[in-house]
């Protein structure tokens, strides 16, 4: 069968117990959109290359910025704010990225013909009224399509700044907005809930940006002055920890294992995955730390734990793992007593609906899960569970996460598996089945 893999056999033992993760998503597409916006040549070393992150590179090069990419490094000409070229009729294509699509939205701000972006049959189904709001208080025009890509978009010439209060959480609409207030002359502020702080801590360190930052009992502040050209900049990117995570739970759940994953960013918005895990008895420890442009990052010290134990998870949690929570519930699944996770409707919409495909992969792998009325799980852990059946995953949006939820699952827990459209990994993590069978896995 073409573009499947089967698994028939788990991992017995880890081969290495060091490991590098490749640069992380988020900030590997503001690196590049930002150098875009740059006044310079900007130099990137270990930029994830990733479909998501390619799609974000042949938009700008679209959008007439010339790009140098080799083995080593990555290399964007910025024009400055102004030196996008629009030509009549063009169509920016973001792939599967939700990051790309929100983000660039924001720079056409100038544009002086409609541009068109679009993206594939998930990013499609995906919210994009999230950003329209704000970037039309702005004066950005837009051909609506019910808040749904192929969205048409022209700037203006009658910008305005705005105040804007974010009320999903979303990294992605926060920095839409900060991105496009540069753009403006005046001051833009934003109320948000807490959500990833990348944007800022890169307006701040590295562009050299007039942001002000505030924070108070459940809020975000930020306020910025726009119209202000910024130099270029390098930026050396580092470990994802979404990517991180999946070996964090394969070292976990396997049996006598131990795990180095090496210089992972471990930006305090991010790591809700680790304090969560370390709530439930992990031990999860951080070696080297450093900060690097704002950002914290170390090498992450993973061993192997039997007695793991339920949670009742806060919901101030959710943001900083927003993108783990497949592999948490599985912990979860897995762990001593009943678990609850609440309020975490944003789930069901990312590339695929992860609320409603977390219950069902559980449930296919014979855990007892209920849904709960606050777009919630509740999950019966089962610590002995062991599979020998044949598991069939197909038909998820191509979601890059739960095929390495799959692959994990397999390799953890055994059973037959065969999960189609084996190669959506690669919008966020391609070399991820290298690293899987450099740790013992068999794949075919
Ligand atoms: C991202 C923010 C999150 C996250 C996504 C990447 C970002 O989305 O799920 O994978 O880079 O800003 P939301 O901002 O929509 O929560």
């Amino acid at each position: 069968m073409k573009n499947v893999v089967q698994i028939n056999k788990g991992i017995k033992k880890l081969k290495i117990n060091s490991i590098n993760i490749p640069g992380d998503k988020s900030l590997s597409i503001r690196f590049v959109i930002l150098a875009s916006l740059s006044k310079g040549k900007c130099i990137a070393k270990n930029l994830l290359m990733s479909e998501d992150v390619l799609s974000a590179i042949s938009i700008i090069k679209k959008l007439g910025i010339k790009v140098k990419l080799n083995s080593k490094n990555c290399e964007i000409y910025g024009q400055g704010l102004y030196g996008f070229r629009y030509k009549k009729n063009i169509i920016l294509d973001a792939g599967n990225s939700g990051t790309t699509a929100r983000l660039i939205t924001a720079t056409l701000m100038n544009s002086n013909n409609p541009i068109k972006i679009t993206g594939d049959s998930s990013l499609k189904k995906r919210d994009m009224l999230r950003i329209i709001k704000p970037l039309s208080k702005f004066g950005l025009i837009f051909k609506k399509n019910n808040g749904k890509l192929p969205l048409t978009i022209k700037g203006s010439k009658f910008l305005k700044p705005i105040k804007y209060f974010e009320k999903l959480g979303s990294a992605q609409c926060k920095s839409a907005v900060m991105i496009a207030a540069l753009f403006v002359k005046g001051k833009t502020a934003l109320k948000c809930l807490p959500s990833r702080n990348h944007t800022e801590i890169m307006f701040k360190n590295v562009l050299k940006l007039p942001i002000k930052l505030k924070k108070n009992k459940h809020h975000h502040l930020i306020e910025l002055k726009g119209m202000k050209d910024f130099k270029a900049f390098n930026y050396n990117i580092p470990g994802d920890i979404s990517s991180a995570s999946f070996f964090i739970v394969l070292t976990l759940l396997l049996k006598n294992a131990s795990l180095t994953i090496k210089k992972v960013n471990i930006n305090p918005s991010r790591v809700g995955i680790i304090k969560v895990l370390n709530l439930m008895g992990a031990k999860i420890k951080y070696l080297n730390k450093k900060l690097y442009k704002g950002e914290e990052i170390a090498d992450l010290q993973v061993n192997n734990v039997r007695n793991l134990k339920s949670i009742k998870l806060n919901p101030k949690f959710n943001s900083s793992a927003i993108d783990e929570f497949l592999l948490i519930f599985l912990v979860a699944g897995l762990s001593k007593g009943i678990s609850t996770f609440e309020k975490l409707g944003e789930l069901n919409k990312k590339e695929s609906k992860r609320l409603d495909w977390g219950f069902k992969i559980l449930k296919m792998i014979g855990i007892k899960v209920s849904k709960t009325k606050n777009n919630g799980i509740k999950i019966w852990g089962n610590p002995k569970l062991k599979l020998n059946k044949k598991f069939i995953i197909k038909n998820y949006m191509k979601d890059h996460r739960i095929f390495m939820l799959s692959v994990i699952i397999s390799m953890t827990l055994g059973g037959k598996w065969v999960i189609h459209d084996a190669d959506c990994y690669k919008t966020s993590y391609p070399n991820f089945l290298d690293t899987i069978m450099k740790l013992g896995g068999k794949i075919s």
